[in-house]
């Protein structure tokens, strides 16, 4: 398996990383994992090369931890990072003392004296500013722990803004971050290269689009030239692992078939020819550029009067366009009917481009001059008409 170091910690990860949120469930319906069913997914994703375990104290409603313990045992333990994300984002979970005696669960779940890497969970610039880096709370409890060698890596993950991960990274507290990043949503671009150049380690979440993007039907893609259709899995850890910038890619995978699939992919990356390397780099290039066209996400054009969720509209418009999404993208469209949703991909909020009324109000916030109006004309044929 490829390796790659983790910022400064030196730490050799391979790049394919088990995200631990998506184990086999059992049948009770209260979200735990089923340990005889994901102990062995585990154990084959370690055989065949993977040693980066991700995990948090709220998957599997805390199960995720107890089967990855399960799965090392009899493994060098020195060779594997297990990794844990307790959460911070309260006056009461920043507390030093509520801290520590979370991280003594971790520490007894997973069975095992010391945690490799420690994540703030889904830490807000807010939260950290407000909460968890105040004198006597949640960081100088890490730090005391680390000291103590309970754990080795102080790091966080986040869904704040990309500004605000920046902001997180240049902090300078930290080892490494997790952030989402796929071929569908390339927001944190610049963050990832700014925790690169501070030298922190940058693990990815939903390099798979949450698995939206390798369970759509196969078709052809609009801009792919090649013989064959590469299969999505790799179109889409190709795609992240492209990002040198990038150390580990999570892949939340369930079963063994899985595993094999993501490790083959992985393990074939940069053995391909030449002439193939290049097309693929000028694929990837031209999607990434087309993508960068319509819309980057930034949320700079709000408020709409008229509640248009307009970089969702775009978002939908280019899964279709540019990875032949459609049957994805015309179901996430038919959602932006002005409900909140909470979706893999983050939170929808607005209404579908229907509600636009030409206004014009936006079109000169947008900093890269995307001509909205005209262009969310376009969405409504081509997504088909949601609810207003
Ligand atoms: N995405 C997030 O918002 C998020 C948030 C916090 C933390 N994380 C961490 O990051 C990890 C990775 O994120 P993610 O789970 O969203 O990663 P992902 O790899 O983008 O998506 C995982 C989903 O993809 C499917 N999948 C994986 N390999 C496949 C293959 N070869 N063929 C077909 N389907 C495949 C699985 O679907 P089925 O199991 O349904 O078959 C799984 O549910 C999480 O597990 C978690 O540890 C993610
Ligand atoms: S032009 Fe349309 S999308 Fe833009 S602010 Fe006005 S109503 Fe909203
Ligand atoms: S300001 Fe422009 S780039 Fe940003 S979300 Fe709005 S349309 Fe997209």
């Amino acid at each position: 398996m490829i390796e790659r170091t983790y910022g400064a910690t030196g730490v050799r990860v391979a790049v394919l990383g088990f995200g631990g949120a998506r184990l086999p469930e059992t049948p009770t319906g209260r979200g735990r994992f089923d340990y005889e069913k994901s102990v062995p997914v585990v154990r084959r994703a370690i055989d065949l090369g993977v040693n980066y375990l991700d995990s948090a104290q709220a998957y599997g409603a805390g199960t995720s931890e107890v089967v990855y313990g399960k799965a090392i045992k009899g493994y060098d333990r020195s060779k594997l990072f297990l990794t844990t994300k307790i959460p911070v984002d309260s006056m009461l979970q920043s507390r030093a003392s509520r801290w520590r005696s979370r991280l003594d669960i971790s520490l007894r779940r997973f069975d095992t004296p010391y945690i490799d890497f420690v994540f703030m969970h889904g830490l807000t610039w807010k939260a950290f500013i407000e909460q968890a880096s105040r004198p006597g709370r949640a960081l100088s409890e890490m730090r005391k722990a680390q000291q103590e060698g309970l754990i080795r890596h102080v790091c966080f993950s986040s869904h704040d803004t990309p500004a605000n991960i920046i902001q997180l990274i240049n902090t300078g507290e930290f080892a490494g971050v997790l952030m989402q990043y796929n071929c569908l949503d390339i927001a944190n671009r610049e963050a990832i290269q700014r925790a690169h150049d501070k030298q922190m380690g940058v693990a990815i979440m939903g390099p798979l689009a949450a698995g939206m993007f390798v369970k759509a039907d196969p078709v052809e893609l609009p801009h792919w030239t090649g013989e064959t259709l590469p299969s999505r899995p790799e179109l889409a850890l190709n795609f992240v692992l492209n990002n040198t910038a990038i150390s580990v890619a999570l892949s939340g995978m369930s079963s063994i078939e899985q595993v094999d699939q993501n490790v083959a992919v992985v393990e074939q990356y940069g053995t391909m020819g030449a002439a193939a390397s290049a097309h693929w780099r000028e694929f990837y290039a031209r999607q990434q550029a087309a993508a960068d066209h319509y819309c980057t996400y930034c949320h700079q054009c709000l408020p709409c009067p008229q509640q248009v969720d307009i970089a969702e509209n775009f978002r939908y418009m280019n899964w279709q366009r540019l990875w032949a999404l459609d049957a994805p993208a015309k179901a996430a469209y038919a959602k932006l009917t002005g409900k909140t949703n909470w979706e893999p991909w983050g939170k929808i909020d607005g209404k579908s481009a229907a509600a636009c009324n030409d206004c014009g109000e936006c079109e000169p916030r947008c900093p890269l001059n995307i001509p909205i109006m005209t262009q969310l004309k376009e969405v409504r044929p081509t997504l088909a008409e949601a609810t207003v």
